[in-house]
Order: C-alpha cells, then structure tokens, then sequence
C-alpha cells in the first residue's frame, strides 16, 4: 500500500478538490496520511490568490526536497506533485524554479491523476489543460465509506469558474469560465453525503450564487432553487452556501434565507471595498449603496443573520478618504466576521499595472484600523450571543473530557462543556461565555430560554447586531 499526503492551501474549493484527490487515488492503492515523512506522494494542492499565498508553495517545496533526500538515502522513492492554482498559472515555471518537482496539475486536470503519475515515471509532466469534458464526470463516485470519515460537515462544490474579472483577482485565469453543475449531479452526490451521515452541506463556488445549472426539468435552475431541493433530502439538517457576489444576489435567493428553516443565518458576501470610485476601479459592478440595500434586503427577510465579508486594503489609488468610505460602510452594516487582506498585484490582472500603487506602510496601517473594527464588531456579535439559547451541531469531541465542539447556526465554533450528545446531533445549548475564539455553552440549562434555532419563524428579531 503507497501512501499520499495532500496539503491545500486557499478556499473551500481547494478543500473539497484535495479530497476528490485522493478519491481519485485510492482506487491505486494509495491510503492518505497526515504524516508527510511517511508519505510515497506529496501533493501540494497551492493557491494564487495573493503573492504570500503562492510564495508559501516554494518555501514549502523546500522542505519536500530535503524530506524526499532523507527517503531516498532510506531507499524510498517520494514523487511530488504540485496542484491548484499556482499550478495553472505558473505551469512549466514551477518545474525549472523546484527541480524536487514531478508533476504540475491544474485544478481542472487533477481526475487524470493515475495516468499524469505513470507519466511521471519516466519524465516530469505538466497538465494545466481545461479540458471540454467535464471533471466531475470524469471523478470517481463518492464513497460513503470515505465521506464518513471525513466528519457530519461537508463541502459539496456545485458551481467552478468567474466570469467576473475583478480588477485585482486572478480567479478567472486559474479556474477558467463559470460553470455550474447539472442538479442531478448535485443531488445525487448530496444525497450520497447524507446517507453516509453528513448533516450540514456547504455547497461552494467561486460565484456560488451564480448557479445556473441544468434542472431535472430541462430549464434553467438558480441557486435557490437548488437550495430548496437539497433540504429535502433525508438526512440534510443544515445548508450553507459560499461564495457568494453582490450582483447576484437575486429576490429567490433572498426569501430562501426566509422561507428555508435548512438554510443557515449566515451569509458570506464580500464587499472589498467602500467607496464606489475603488469599486468601479476593481469592476465590481455595484455601488457601496447598493451593497448597503442588498444588506437591508437580506436582514428583512432573516434579521438574525451573520453577514461576513472581504476587504482589501490598498487598491492602486485608493485615497486616505476613499477607505474611510470603507471604515463607514463596515459601521453601517455590521459584520458577525470577516477576512481583510493589503492588496497584493498578482500577474497578469490589470490592477497590477496601474502605476498609482499604494505604499506598503499606508496598507499596513489601514489594514490594521479595519481589522480592529471589524475585531470588535466580531466580539460584540458573540456576545449577543451569551444567555441564548442555539442550536449546535456536535461535530468532533472537544479539547477537554467531556466537551464536544460544534458550529452555531450563526457559523460560531461552540464548545459544550457538558455534552451529553453524540456527533453528528444537533442540541439545543445555551451559550454561558464568549472566549476569544470560541463561544461556551451547556445543554442542561436549555429549557430555561426561548430557543434561537435554526428554523426560528420569519420576522423574529432572534439576534441583531447594530
Ligand atoms: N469569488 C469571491 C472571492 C474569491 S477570492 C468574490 O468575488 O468575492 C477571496 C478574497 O481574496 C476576495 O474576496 C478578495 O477579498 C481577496 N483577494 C483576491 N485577490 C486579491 C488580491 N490581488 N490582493 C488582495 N486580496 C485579494
Ligand atoms: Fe475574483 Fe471577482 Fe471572480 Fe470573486 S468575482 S473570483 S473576486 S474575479
Ligand atoms: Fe486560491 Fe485558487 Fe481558491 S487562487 S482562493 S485556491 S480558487
């Protein structure tokens, strides 16, 4: 038996494609470790989206070669392979700057794995090809055997793709044109998911709330639609979506958030910035008013809702008071969470060449004001949470004796200290304390408050956090 470590870095896409992987691989007899040392195969499954991002992968090319040295004199063989997208965009590249390398696999390559590794044997292969058929067609059916160790939470990617060209975003060019996947596809794998005892699904894309795949009935599905269909599958307590993009952000979808107990108060919409000159500039193609309406819409029809988003700091040209306009809209809305990146010019974007470039000291400033904005307003989130009552899927034993650790529906990671649950349940726990990170809660003084679940009727001001 061979063994494969998978490292991955970037967003959920690259999580569930280092899964599919090693789905791929296993029919070849490869087992997956989590010890790299022990590994007969590293794949490094790399993301482009800023310069430390992709500069990690050779750092981390550096200690595979010196672990593949140490093998070699033991008289093992390593092969090492490098995927994602770094892999797409940096192609040959790669194999002339990391001689320790194999293979270079784009991400809509990886299903020829077996054939790409035999390749490798006699010399180093680079496959960054987006190939007309389609990858998932191609990918092993999942396994109910493999999905049930991978725990009660999954991610199930139904949409690949950006036809957005943002400014500043190398998504486009490393994950090709968007495309969703047909329902039934979707479906069949969910359902897969669920029977295998997955109870919360968090179907991905890099424009998710784009969908528009092929329905059953030959037309046209959305997002919401597909949304509606997946909760009725036996077993699928809770759904997520992510990510999602403003302009797409249609009424269907809205009222899901309202009419659909399944779908979690919890929307991740990226922003980036706050002034509509930065936003024109990056072609998001929407104003910060607009966001701020969409916003409003959103909270009418679940006003508990965490919203979350991205910011960069930073953009070529972007004044002192344009992020101003950026620290406004972040107090006018309200964030549960957020991601906050410096602007960082990747190759190939048009953003990278614009010749007004913001100093990297007045980038690191920004960045740190908003990241203590956005610090407290995560805070003072969780604290709204203390004294309520919520309801926590159990997802793995936590870090004491006695605790299991779970989710919120609000996306709060949720010790309870006296679980009396099994994994994979949801129980109602009142939350008694706001660590840094985590909420704490208990399970016997339940009884005693209203319940903030899930399925809390339309209209209910459950949580705020203005
Ligand atoms: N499709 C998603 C985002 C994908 S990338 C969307 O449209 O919102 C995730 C986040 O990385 C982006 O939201 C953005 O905030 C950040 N990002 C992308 N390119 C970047 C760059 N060149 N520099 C800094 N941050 C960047
Ligand atoms: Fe990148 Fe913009 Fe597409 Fe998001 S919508 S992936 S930020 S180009
Ligand atoms: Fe990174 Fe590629 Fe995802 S660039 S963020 S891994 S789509």
């Amino acid at each position: 038996m061979k063994k494969v470590y998978v490292k991955s870095y970037g967003c959920q896409m690259n999580v569930y494609d280092a899964e599919r992987m090693t789905d791929v691989l296993a029919p070849e007899g490869y087992v997956q470790t989590q010890v790299p040392e022990e590994a007969d195969l590293v794949v490094l499954n790399t993301c482009h989206i800023r310069e430390k991002a992709a500069e990690k992968v050779y750092s981390e090319l550096g200690r595979v070669r010196r672990m593949k040295e140490a093998r070699t004199l033991e008289g093992h063989e390593t092969k090492v392979v490098v995927a994602g997208c770094v892999a797409q965009a940096e192609g040959a590249e790669i194999l002339k700057r990391a001689h320790v390398v194999d293979a270079v696999v784009g991400p809509q390559s990886y299903q020829r794995l077996p054939e790409i590794l035999r390749a490798a044997k006699a010399r180093r292969v680079v496959d960054t090809e987006f190939p007309v058929e389609d990858k998932f067609d191609e990918l092993p059916a999942l396994d109910a055997k493999r999905v049930r160790g991978r725990g009660v939470t999954a991610f199930l990617t139904v949409q690949e793709g950006c036809d957005k060209f943002c400014a500043f975003c190398v998504v486009p060019y490393t994950r090709g044109a968007e495309v969703s996947r047909p329902v039934a596809k979707v479906l069949a794998e969910a359902r897969t998911l669920a029977a295998a005892g997955v109870r919360e699904i968090t179907v991905i894309g890099q424009n998710v709330n784009a969908y528009h795949g092929e329905g059953p009935d030959g037309r046209t599905w959305g997002l919401a639609r597909l949304l509606h269909v997946l909760a009725e599958i036996e077993g699928v307590e809770r759904l997520r979506y992510t990510t999602s993009h403003p302009r797409d952000m249609d009424d269907a979808l809205v009222a899901a958030h309202r009419d659909l107990p399944a779908l979690m108060p919890y929307l991740h919409l990226p922003v980036q910035a706050g002034s509509d000159r930065v936003l024109a500039a990056m072609n998001r193609k929407h104003t910060a008013d607009e966001y701020r309406r969409i916003v409003e819409r959103v909270r009418a029809a679940r006003p508990d809702i965490a919203l979350s988003s991205d910011f960069i700091v930073g953009f070529p040209g972007e004044t002192d008071a344009e992020f101003e306009d950026t620290m406004r809209l972040v107090a006018d809305v309200g964030f549960a969470s957020a991601f906050s990146f410096k602007y960082s010019p990747r190759p190939g974007t048009p953003a990278a060449e614009e010749a007004e470039q913001v100093a990297e000291a007045v980038k690191v400033e920004r960045l740190a004001r908003l990241q203590a904005l956005l610090e407290e307003q995560r805070q003072a989130f969780n604290r709204e949470t203390v004294g309520r009552t919520v309801d926590v899927l159990l997802e793995k034993p936590g870090r004491h004796p006695g605790q299991l650790a779970g989710k919120s529906p609000y996306l709060q990671a949720v010790v309870i200290e006296d679980a009396t649950g099994a994994v994979g349940d949801i129980v109602a726990a009142r939350i008694v304390r706001a660590g840094s990170n985590s909420l704490f809660a208990e399970t016997n003084a339940s009884a005693a408050t209203p319940s903030v679940s899930s399925n809390v009727s339309a209209g209910e001001p459950a949580l705020a956090v203005e």
